[in-house]
Order: structure tokens, then sequence, then C-alpha cells
């Protein structure tokens, strides 16, 4: 048997044994799967944020909104979002045509407005009219906020990724406008105030409480060596 023959004959063992992995594997690494395999497929099995984005073909044009599930930070610098567009809705017709979006944030007594948005279409249907929204014309682009929301993040399209049945649009921050009602006294977000949702297993969820601030695992560490040493009596 040539070498060739052989890697095609392990291959093939491989294939028959579900075994996909030919290297290796370091010892720690459990290679027997005591999980349930579940379908591959993309659903709320992960909370997400929930938002509204409305987009024109231009500053003059009908303005549409959809609720948003597929919403991900995407850059710091310069800053950038990124939203998925399923190819079936009307919104797509719209962004496809467009320059610019606004991710409009709701607070989670606006959770009917954001149904509605994710269960109706906007081709026969104006749902700032049909939920008595007002628009409100952007700063820095041509498609229009929710006065409503309290939180209206606006985004000039730089990108978008053709996936299959959604296109990934990736759209840079250029300006967010707020509620004065949802800052605090040092002029940042208040999270109680702000109230927002997000998508979970065929729900709309509040965030209850946060349960850990970031970087703080550096600070318990700290705590606990300082708490070690102390039992041991070290005082330096
Ligand atoms: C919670 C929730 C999240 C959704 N997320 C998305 C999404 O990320 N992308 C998308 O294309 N459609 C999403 N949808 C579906 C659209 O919002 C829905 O099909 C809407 O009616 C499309 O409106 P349009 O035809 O006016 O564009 C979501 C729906 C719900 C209820």
């Amino acid at each position: 048997m040539t070498t060739l023959h052989t890697i095609r004959a392990i291959s093939n063992q491989a294939l028959r044994t579900k075994c996909t992995y030919l290297v290796a594997m370091p010892r720690d690494v459990k290679s027997e799967l005591t999980k349930v395999d579940l379908p591959p497929s993309l659903r709320f099995d992960f909370p997400t944020a929930i938002v509204v984005v409305s987009c024109a073909t231009g500053r003059n044009q009908r303005p549409n909104l959809i609720a948003v599930g597929a919403i991900s930070h995407a850059c710091i610098d310069p800053p950038m979002l990124g939203i998925a567009i399923g190819h079936t809705r009307y919104t797509y017709q719209v962004i496809a045509h467009s320059d610019s979006f606004v991710v409009n944030v709701p607070s989670k007594d606006q959770v009917e407005i954001v149904d509605y948005c994710g269960s109706v279409s906007g081709r026969k249907i104006d749902k700032f009219k049909a939920c008595g929204l007002t628009p409100f014309a952007s700063t820095k682009i041509s498609s229009l906020g929710i006065l409503e929301f309290p939180l209206n993040i606006e985004c000039t399209i730089r990108k978008s990724v053709d996936l299959g049945s959604h296109s990934f649009y990736f759209g840079e921050i250029v300006a967010v406008h707020c509620d004065e009602s949802i800052l605090d006294d040092k002029g940042t977000i208040d999270k109680e105030k702000l109230e927002p949702m997000c998508a979970f297993l065929e729900s709309y969820w509040s965030l209850r409480e946060p349960v850990l601030r970031f970087g703080s695992h550096r600070k318990i560490r700290k705590a606990k060596r300082s708490y070690s040493k102390a039992k041991l009596g070290i005082t330096y």
C-alpha cells in the first residue's frame, strides 16, 4: 500500500467511526461527549439584545420598522455594530437600497410594539402609524429614528455580506441620541431607568439584576490573596 492509500484508509475508518480528528488530543481534552446533541440551527437558545431597526431608501421615503434579535457589537474603532436581515423581509428590499439604518433600543414597557414590528410586514402597512410612533429626523443619516424609544443609534452602512437566508450589515455608529430621563446624574445611561430587553427561548425578558461587574475577577483575586495572607499572619 502506498502512503496515499494508507492515509485514505485511515480517513475512511475515521469517517466510519464518526471520529473526524486524526490528530492526537491533549491529555486534558475530554474525547467522549456526555452532552445531548441538538440540531445545528440558529434559535434563541442564548439571549440576544432585542431592538427595532428603522430604515428608508431616502429622506422622503416611507420608513419601515423591523424587530431584530440578530444584532452584535462589531468594532470599537471605528465604532460599528452589525445586524442580520432576512431576504424574505420587506426591510431587506428597503435596506438593500439604503445607505443607513437606525437601531432603536426599546424599554420593557414597549414590548408589544417590538412584537408587532417582529410579526407584521411593512409591505402594505406603515408600522410607524400602526403603532402610533413618531418618526424623527436623524442628524447624520437619512433614515428616521423612533422618538418614543429611549435610545437611538444612527448607523451608516459600511459593508454587507450575503450569508444565505440573511445578509449581515455592518453599520458605523455616527450618532447616538438618548432620552434625558434614562441618564443618571453623571450623564451616563442608568440601567434601571432604560430597562432594556433580551430575546431568549421564544420570550422577551427584562434584565433583572447584574451578576458581576466587568473585570471584577481582579478585585476578587486580590481580596482572596489578602484574606489568605491575613490567615497565615503575613503582614507584607
Ligand atoms: C424577537 C424577534 C426577533 C427577530 N429578529 C430578526 C432578525 O434579527 N432579523 C430578521 O431579518 N428578522 C427578525 N425577526 C423577524 C422580523 O422582525 C419579521 O419577519 C418582520 O415582520 C419583518 O418585517 P418587514 O417585512 O416589514 O421587514 C425577528 C422577529 C422577532 C419576533
